[in-house]
């Protein structure tokens, strides 16, 4: 079994954690990845009302399996809401990312919560550092979803000389070996989104899912084009890492233009609301060439964790 300071201070048998994401990761997908031995993560936006907090944590706690609850800290302004939620719905772990936790950590220390942050430089692992959260995650461009512009490698072992609190690696992780090479760089566990796109207890749908299996890791891009059609006042230095489609070749990189183009605007809009793949976002990360199937979260955490033991293992055979 593979213990780390994170699997002895949430009570895993894996330091796998089912990053949340908004829109896929309800309760029984995090419930799912927990009844693997990790700890799985229900993703929450401004677009979520209270009340799916509410009902999505009672799903993991009703089977007594641990959860986590991932809130936008740019969204909580207009939404305390959530916030109080959350707090009321007696996660083990919460993250606060895309913002400053400091608010944050004292009221959910108080409730007995850990605190994550994901971090995307060095400034903001010093900053949550600052604020007291507990466990800092490095997450690396490469990630699916909202993400900074630095490579997880090196973001992972600059933060990791800053701190002894547990740092966990997120970004592009989906393959037994890339976790043991985490842990082994000196990460307390891993933090995955993309692994989980094609897994029967999401909430994304079976088209969606048959894209994320369909799709090589070179076509993914980073963009805030999604964001700026749909009128999402995400932070501009968090764009979002999506799959290639029409309307990211037309438009990422032009988004000055496109505030002012309304019926371009309006065709990502409106594919969303029919689930028109070549003008909807669909977030994902460059590790979506290794998604091929369709499985349960269960069983991805089982295989990515005996594939990392095996890897471990053969890591020391190297020695000598
Ligand atoms: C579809 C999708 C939605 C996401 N939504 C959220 C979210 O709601 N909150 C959050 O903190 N991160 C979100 N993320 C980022 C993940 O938490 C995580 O950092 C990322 O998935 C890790 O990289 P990977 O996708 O390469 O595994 C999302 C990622 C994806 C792919």
């Amino acid at each position: 079994m593979i213990r780390t300071p994170l699997t002895r201070w949430f009570d895993l048998t894996t330091p796998v954690i089912g990053a949340p994401m908004a829109g896929v990761s309800g309760g029984e997908l995090a419930a799912a990845v927990s009844r693997a031995g990790g700890l799985g993560m229900i993703g929450v936006s401004g677009r979520h009302s209270a009340d799916f907090v509410t009902s999505e944590s009672a799903i993991p706690a009703e089977a007594e399996l641990p959860f986590g609850v991932g809130l936008m800290i740019w969204t909580l302004a207009d939404r305390p809401d959530l916030f109080e939620a959350t707090v009321a719905a007696k996660p083990s772990l919460v993250s606060m990312s895309f913002g400053d936790p400091e608010p944050y950590v004292g009221p959910l220390h108080d409730a007995g919560i850990a605190v994550v942050a994901q971090v995307n430089t060095v400034a903001d692992a010093h900053r949550a550092l600052e604020a007291g959260v507990d466990v800092l995650v490095a997450q690396g461009t490469e990630a699916g979803g909202h993400t900074g512009q630095r490579a997880l490698l090196p973001l992972l072992q600059e933060v990791l000389t800053l701190t002894d609190r547990p740092v966990v690696a997120g970004g592009g992780i989906a393959t037994g070996g890339a976790m043991a090479g985490m842990l082994v760089a000196g990460a307390a566990g891993v933090w995955i989104g993309t692994a989980l796109l094609s897994c029967t207890e999401g909430l994304n749908g079976a088209a969606a899912r048959q894209r994320i299996r369909e799709t090589s890791g070179d076509e993914t891009v980073l963009t805030r084009a999604f964001d700026v059609a749909e009128g999402i006042p995400w932070p501009e230095r968090w764009p979002g890492r999506a799959l290639v489609n029409d309307f990211s070749q037309a438009w990422h990189g032009r988004e000055d233009e496109l505030v002012d183009d309304d019926a371009a605007r309006r065709l990502v809009v409106e594919g969303r609301r029919t689930g028109d793949p070549a003008h909807a976002p669909l977030y994902a990360g460059e590790a979506v060439g290794l998604v091929t199937a369709e499985r349960s979260a269960t069983d991805v955490v089982r295989e990515l964790t005996a594939d990392a033991e095996k890897a471990l293992r053969a890591a020391t055979r190297l020695m000598g």
